[in-house]
């Protein structure tokens, strides 16, 4: 039988997640892909799945966040598509974590309600400084979260590459669109930012105490 047979029969779902319990409504709509993946409920590290899922899908809200706030301000200049294309990409990054946390039953950080308006706080208050203000805020936070990514991906491979190996297509892929936004940034004179070094370490400050605090809480 298929896997998609197998999921629609609710068969793969025990086999996978154990006995069915009440879905929120979008927990409903969602499509668990990890068909062939090793990973259960039962087998992970629990701890450490529940920490990376956490603080990714708050990292993938922040930057969500970041770039509304950005076309907000710059959304009707030249650069606009430019953004509007980074944050299409956010989109569905943070569809998937959104998808993972009902999978794996993870609850998101507390501090949702602050990044939302941190994320838009930042995203605009850069993009006020101009276009490479803006960009220069891109190469900070992407930078910051490829590395992380590259720290999750690690610790995934040094668990057991074979049971994540999914969760690892899903966090190479993200950290490499990751990394094209910042290459984007430098291309769109990030560089030419005022202060941009002080900026860019400011910034990077603030996104590894986020996710220091997302992880946690
Ligand atoms: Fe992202
Ligand atoms: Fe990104």
């Amino acid at each position: 039988m298929s896997c998609a047979a197998l999921m629609a029969s609710g068969s793969l779902w025990r086999l996978c997640f154990g006995a069915p319990r009440p879905l929120s409504a979008y927990g409903r709509r969602i499509s668990v892909r990890f068909c062939s993946s090793r990973m259960t409920l039962d087998n992970i590290n629990r701890a450490a799945v529940d920490r990376i899922i956490r603080v990714d899908h708050a990292g993938e809200y922040g930057a969500n966040r970041i770039y509304a706030g950005q076309m907000a301000v710059l959304g009707r200049t030249s650069v606009g598509p430019v953004i509007q294309k980074m944050w299409d990409q956010e989109k569905e990054h943070l569809k998937k974590f959104s998808e993972l946390m009902v999978a794996f039953r993870v609850r998101p950080t507390v501090l949702m309600p602050f990044w939302n308006v941190v994320g838009f706080a930042l995203g605009a208050g850069t993009a006020l400084l101009g276009r490479e203000g803006a960009m220069a805020c891109t190469v900070a936070v992407e930078e910051s979260i490829a590395h992380h990514y590259n720290n999750q991906i690690r610790t995934l491979m040094d668990e057991d590459p074979e049971k994540y190996k999914e969760l690892l297509q899903v966090i190479k892929k993200f950290r490499d669109e990751e990394l094209e936004h910042h290459d984007i940034g430098l291309e769109h004179d990030a560089e030419l930012a005022p202060a941009y070094a002080v900026l860019k370490k400011a910034i990077q400050a603030g996104c590894s105490a986020a996710i220091y605090l997302s992880e946690r809480f």
